[in-house]
C-alpha cells in the first residue's frame, strides 16, 4: 500500500516537470465529452502512455491524454479519458490519477460523465449537477490499510459534492440561461447496461442517473478533502424507461449533440470557481 504513495509520488514528479504551471483545478472528461480540451489555451499535452505508472485507457471515445492549459484565465489540468473498473483495472488503478492530483496540489475537482437518466422527468441531452451519489455497487477505493498520506481512515461523505459549488453552478447556469437538472448519481459496474429491474430498484433507492464511473474517483478525492463538483450528461434514458434497447453509439451521439452546451457550462463554472488561499 505504501507502494501507491511511492508510485503516485513518482508520477506526480514526472507531471510537475512537464508542466509549467501548478493548476489547482482538475477536470475529468467523461465519454464523448473530450472535445472540451480544444478550448484550452497554452496547452501542454501528455499522452497517458508517456506517464509513468499510468494505466492506458481502452474504451472507445476515450483518447487517453492529460492536457494542461488555461481556461477562463485559470490553470487547469484536464484528463481526457479515465480508468473504469470494467476495463479490468483494480480499484487502486481506477483512482490512481486522483492520488496524483493530490500530490500535485490540486484541491478542486470537476468530474463529468455520460449517464443514463433514471428520473423520468429527465430527457437525453440534459445536464445534471450531481448533488450526491450512491456507491453501494462500487468496490471502495479506500479498502485496505489506510493511506494516511492522503487522508483519514474513516472519511466523512456528508458533502461529497460541495454544496457551495453546486449553488454556484445553479446560479451561473440560471443567469446564462443554461437549463440544468440536479440529482443523485448511482454507480453501476458495467460494462453491460443495467436491467429494467435494476433501474427500478435504483429509482426506489433515490437515484436520478446511473453510470459506470465518477463515484470511486469522488471517494478518493474526498479522502483527500478536495472540493468536488460533478456534472452528468444524460445521454439516454436508463434501461426500461423507454421501450428501446441501449447502446454506446446513442451515448456518444447525444454527448456530441450536447457538446456546445456542456462547453459553455464548464467555462462558466471554471470562470466563477473561487479557489481558496
Ligand atoms: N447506464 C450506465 N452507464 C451509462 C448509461 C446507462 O444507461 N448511459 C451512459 N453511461
Amino acid at each position: 500500500m505504501e507502494e501507491i504513495f511511492g508510485k503516485a509520488s513518482e508520477t506526480a514528479s514526472y507531471i510537475r516537470e512537464r508542466l509549467k504551471t501548478s493548476p489547482r483545478i482538475a477536470i475529468i472528461l467523461g465519454s464523448g465529452l473530450g472535445p472540451l480540451v480544444d478550448e484550452l489555451e497554452e496547452t501542454i499535452e501528455i499522452d497517458y502512455s508517456e506517464i509513468p505508472n499510468f494505466p492506458v485507457t481502452t474504451v472507445e471515445g476515450h483518447a487517453g491524454k492529460m492536457v494542461a492549459g488555461r481556461l477562463e484565465g485559470k490553470d487547469v489540468l484536464v484528463m481526457k479519458g479515465r480508468f473504469h473498473l470494467y476495463e479490468g483495472y483494480d480499484i487502486s488503478q481506477v483512482v490512481f490519477h486522483i492520488r496524483v492530483f493530490k500530490l500535485l496540489g490540486i484541491d478542486n475537482l470537476l468530474v463529468t460523465n455520460a449517464a443514463g437518466g433514471v428520473n423520468k422527468n429527465f430527457k437525453p441531452g440534459d445536464l445534471m449537477l450531481i448533488k450526491d451519489h450512491i456507491s453501494f455497487f462500487a468496490p471502495s477505493p479506500l479498502r485496505g490499510k489506510n493511506l494516511s498520506e492522503f487522508g483519514v481512515r474513516f472519511p466523512d461523505m456528508c458533502e461529497a459534492y460541495s454544496r457551495e459549488l453546486v449553488q454556484m453552478a445553479k446560479s451561473v447556469s440560471a443567469t446564462a440561461g443554461i437549463n440544468v437538472q440536479e440529482g443523485v448519481y448511482a454507480y453501476a459496474q458495467g460494462p453491460m447496461y443495467e436491467t429494467p429491474a435494476e433501474i427500478r430498484a435504483l429509482s426506489i433507492l433515490g437515484a436520478d442517473a446511473v453510470g459506470m464511473s465518477t463515484v470511486t474517483e469522488v471517494i478518493a478525492a474526498r479522502h483527500s478533502e478536495m472540493r468536488v463538483l460533478g456534472i452528468s450528461c444524460i445521454t439516454n434514458m436508463a434501461a426500461g424507461i423507454l421501450d428501446q434497447p441501449l447502446n454506446h453509439e446513442e451515448v456518444m451521439k447525444t454527448a456530441k449533440e450536447v457538446e456546445k452546451k456542456f462547453t459553455s457550462l464548464v467555462r462558466l463554472l471554471v470562470s466563477n470557481w473561487r479557489i481558496a488561499g
